[in-house]
């Protein structure tokens, strides 16, 4: 291809890779030239728009002059091997009015380009920052952790807010992690689900301190909570906790409460026997006098200890209880709860909680088996069993049917293996043991003192009783002691809740 008689210089340019990134530069630039014109024009602010206008053109741009610089050198390296010599004249002759107009046209595109790439820069910064980008990018893969962020109290909150925090030096890591990522995407070798915890994720203290200052924690809350039976009237019942969340609030004396591990001047410390941090082997506390507690787990499997550990030894932070504030994925048994006090599944429909738990909590294949099998479920249900339900209460019969479908789509995410079931909570004790991992009977000081459990270390049960309405419940400020809306004996004071409130069940 290449022959003697051309001059040096034309066969530099002669290779088709030349021409071909040739024409990707100009394809880019004029791709981003009519996005660019296109944004100003139309005024929109758009995160697709911006991902096309900062990263995809200006990535062609790229890869044209990458592919332009590859040809030359493949030229020069043939040239070489038939023992032409390759030379480029680089001396400067302002004399020569060609030389002067030439040198001025290259640095006046220069200049344009530079500004080009300063303006696309921080833009395509400002893009990678966005929520759409981190969501949308590699949408398969994101999609459970993006749909659920989307209905968590924090969806107006950017997941760089969190994932990243302020600083030029965690957002270099975070991009080096994320080719790292790409790779995997690319090669489809990431896991599924995404293993968890995350456990290179940003100390909770430069990222939701920045907004929830820690010593202006709150004194109590209040929650509620109605859940259904399995039985067939799908029966009520209800229970408020006044939550001590405490903290410390220089305008409101209360010290302690739930946020205790947090405050100021205590730490604690602990190293957890497991990847998920669910089996816990001892746990030191250090109190503002600057008094270490140590509590060992007398099932522990190794001897270790703060001085002698044997695996991961973690300070206690935000996420260690607050592991879902984004990404909350609703057991069955929770969203039936609040679909049925909503009405948007009427509880008048016999066995409704029993068929929907069934029908969502079945392990699907994919999106479209699931909902294939919703849509059919409660309508051939009632068909077989209550015929006279069937054709009467049609309309509920349809609108349970759509939102067992909407819960299934906001929470079940089979094609990356991610619902409930892969996801730990450590808020409460529950679905999983949370707080149970160290305040149980087995966590014990040398003095064999057990770190406290009753049911009144952490919320007070101010109402409980079978009924939607709290008129009809049993009332007491001062706490009630918890009755189980099950006949089971005193069972529940022995064993964990999750000894019987399992995946299974629902929860
Ligand atoms: C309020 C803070 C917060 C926001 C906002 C947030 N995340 Fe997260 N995210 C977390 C925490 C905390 C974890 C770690 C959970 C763990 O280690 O168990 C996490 C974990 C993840 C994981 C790992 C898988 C999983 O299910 O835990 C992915 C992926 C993820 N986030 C993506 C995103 C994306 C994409 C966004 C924005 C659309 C986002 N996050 C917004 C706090 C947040
Ligand atoms: C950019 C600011 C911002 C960051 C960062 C942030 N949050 Fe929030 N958080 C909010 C806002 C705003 C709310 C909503 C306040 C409300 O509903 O009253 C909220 C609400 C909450 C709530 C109450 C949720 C509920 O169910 O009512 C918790 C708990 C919480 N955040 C924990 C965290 C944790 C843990 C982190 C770090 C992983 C974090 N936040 C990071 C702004 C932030
Ligand atoms: C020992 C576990 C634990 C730790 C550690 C913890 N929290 Fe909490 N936090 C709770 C519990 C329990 C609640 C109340 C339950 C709820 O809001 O559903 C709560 C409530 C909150 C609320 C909501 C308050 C309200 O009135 O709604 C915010 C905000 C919050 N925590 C932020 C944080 C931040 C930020 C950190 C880290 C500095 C942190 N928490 C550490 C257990 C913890
Ligand atoms: C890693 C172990 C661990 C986990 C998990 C844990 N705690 Fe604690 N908690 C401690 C230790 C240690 C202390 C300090 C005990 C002491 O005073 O010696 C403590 C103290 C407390 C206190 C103060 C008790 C008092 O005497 O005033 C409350 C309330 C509390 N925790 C609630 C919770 C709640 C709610 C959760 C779950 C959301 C939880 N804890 C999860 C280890 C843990
Ligand atoms: C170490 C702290 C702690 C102890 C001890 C504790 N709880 Fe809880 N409990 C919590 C937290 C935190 C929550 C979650 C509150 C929330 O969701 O806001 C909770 C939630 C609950 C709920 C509501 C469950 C749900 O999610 O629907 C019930 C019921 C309950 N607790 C009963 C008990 C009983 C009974 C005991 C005694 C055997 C007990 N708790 C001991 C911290 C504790
Ligand atoms: C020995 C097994 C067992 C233990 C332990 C247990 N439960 Fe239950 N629980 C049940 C059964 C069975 C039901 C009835 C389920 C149904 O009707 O679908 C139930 C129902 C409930 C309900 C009503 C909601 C529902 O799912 O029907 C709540 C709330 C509840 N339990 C709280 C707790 C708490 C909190 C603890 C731990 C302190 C606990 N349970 C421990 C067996 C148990």
């Amino acid at each position: 291809m290449v022959t003697t008689e051309q001059t040096e210089q034309r066969t530099l340019y002669r290779h088709p890779l030349s021409a071909v990134g040739g024409a990707i530069t100009i394809a880019g630039g004029f791709f981003f030239v009519m996005l660019l014109l296109f944004e100003l024009v139309s005024g929109e602010e758009n995160p697709y728009l911006d991902i096309a206008t900062f990263i995809l053109a200006p990535g062609l741009v790229m890869l044209g002059l990458a592919m332009f610089a590859l040809s030359t050198w493949l030229q020069m390296r043939a040239a070489r091997r038939e023992g032409r010599k390759v030379r480029f004249n680089l001396s400067i002759d302002m004399s020569d009015p060609l030389y002067v107009r030439n040198l001025w046209v290259f640095l006046g595109l220069s200049a344009v380009f530079l500004v080009i790439a300063g303006y696309s820069g921080t833009r395509a910064f400002e893009t990678m920052e966005s929520v759409v980008f981190c969501g949308e990018a590699c949408h398969a893969v994101m999609e459970p952790q993006y749909t659920t962020y989307q209905h968590s109290p924090h969806a107006r909150v950017a997941c760089v807010d969190c994932h990243i925090g302020p600083g030029a030096g965690f957002w270099v890591r975070s991009k080096i992690d994320g080719t790292r990522q790409l790779i995997a995407v690319a090669t489809d070798s990431f896991e599924r689900p995404i293993p968890t915890p995350v456990h290179n994720l940003r100390p909770a203290q430069a990222t939701c301190e920045g907004c929830h200052w820690p010593s202006q924690f709150y004194g109590e809350k209040l929650v509620s909570r109605t859940y259904y039976r399995s039985d067939e009237d799908n029966s009520p019942w209800s229970i408020q906790l006044l939550v001590q969340i405490g903290g410390d609030n220089p305008r409101v004396p209360s010290e302690g409460g739930i946020h205790w591990h947090m405050l100021s001047d205590n730490a604690v410390e602990y190293e957890a026997a497991d990847f998920k941090r669910q089996t816990i082997n001892w746990v030191q506390a250090t109190n503002r006098d600057g008094i270490t507690t140590v509590y060992h787990n007398q099932d522990a499997e190794v001897e270790s200890g703060p001085g002698n550990p044997a695996g991961e030894v973690r300070k206690f932070d935000c996420m260690d209880c607050h592991n879902r504030p984004s990404h909350i994925f609703l057991p069955p048994a929770v969203s039936l709860n609040l679909a049925l006090r909503a009405r948007d599944i009427s509880p008048d429909l016999p066995y409704v909680r029993d068929v929907g738990l069934d029908l969502l909590n079945t392990e699907y294949q994919d999106r479209e088996e699931a909902q294939q099998a919703i849509a059919s479920g409660l309508h051939d249900f009632y068909a077989e069993d209550y015929p006279e339900v069937a054709s009467t209460r049609k309309q509920d019969i349809d609108k349970a049917t759509d939102t067992l479908s909407r819960i299934y789509s906001e929470n079940f995410f089979p094609e990356m293996k991610t619902d409930y079931r892969a996801r730990e909570t450590n808020l409460s004790h529950f679905v999983n043991n949370g707080c149970f991992r160290c305040h149980n009977d087995s966590m014990v000081d040398t003095q064999g003192n057990s770190l406290r459990h009753t049911c009144d270390t952490c919320h007070l049960i101010v109402a409980q009783g079978p009924s939607e309405s709290v008129a009809d419940l049993e009332t007491d400020l001062t706490g009630l002691e918890f009755e189980h809306p099950e006949d089971i004996d005193e069972a529940w004071r022995e064993e964990l809740c999750t000894d019987c409130h399992t995946p299974e069940e629902g929860y």
